[in-house]
């Protein structure tokens, strides 16, 4: 079993797109372990990517996670689950997004690109203690 954090970004709850997005996931066969409809703060998006603290357009980045409710959710599968959701997903840039991931079929620009997934199973772990530190 394998789990990773999945955000449907504030863009994906503003559309509507909420179900259609985990319901990919559903359908895939991977299952909801905990969910969460949240107004993310800075100080929690500096922990979340810290990565990106100090880069050109990492003020732009937690305007837009902030600006209204995300969905957060951790989503569960047998092994490597960042990797099945990540491929369901599609490249950050929805531009170059084939047809039949979510940025392909629902996104038009990197900066609202709609959901995020963790780019590994150390990367998951970090981020679901970040945001469902009492998951067990
Ligand atoms: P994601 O990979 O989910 O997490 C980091 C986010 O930063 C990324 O999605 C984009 O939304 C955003 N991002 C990454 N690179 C750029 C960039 N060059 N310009 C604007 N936003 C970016």
């Amino acid at each position: 079993m394998s789990r990773t954090l999945v955000i449907c970004k504030p863009d994906a709850v503003e559309r509507g797109l909420v179900g259609e997005i985990l319901g990919r996931f559903e359908r895939k066969g991977l299952r909801i372990a905990a969910a969460e409809l949240r107004l993310l703060d800075a100080e929690l998006l500096g922990r979340h990517y810290e990565e990106h603290v100090g880069k050109g357009f990492y003020d732009d980045l937690v305007a837009f996670m902030s600006r209204s409710p995300a969905l957060v959710a951790v989503i569960e599968g047998p092994e490597d689950t960042f990797a099945v959701v990540r491929s369901m997903m599609g490249p950050t840039n929805p531009a170059s997004a084939p047809s039949g991931t979510i940025r392909g079929d629902f996104g038009t620009i990197t900066t609202e690109n709609l959901v995020h997934g963790s780019d590994s199973n150390e990367s998951a772990e970090r981020e679901i203690a970040i945001f469902f530190p009492g998951l067990v």
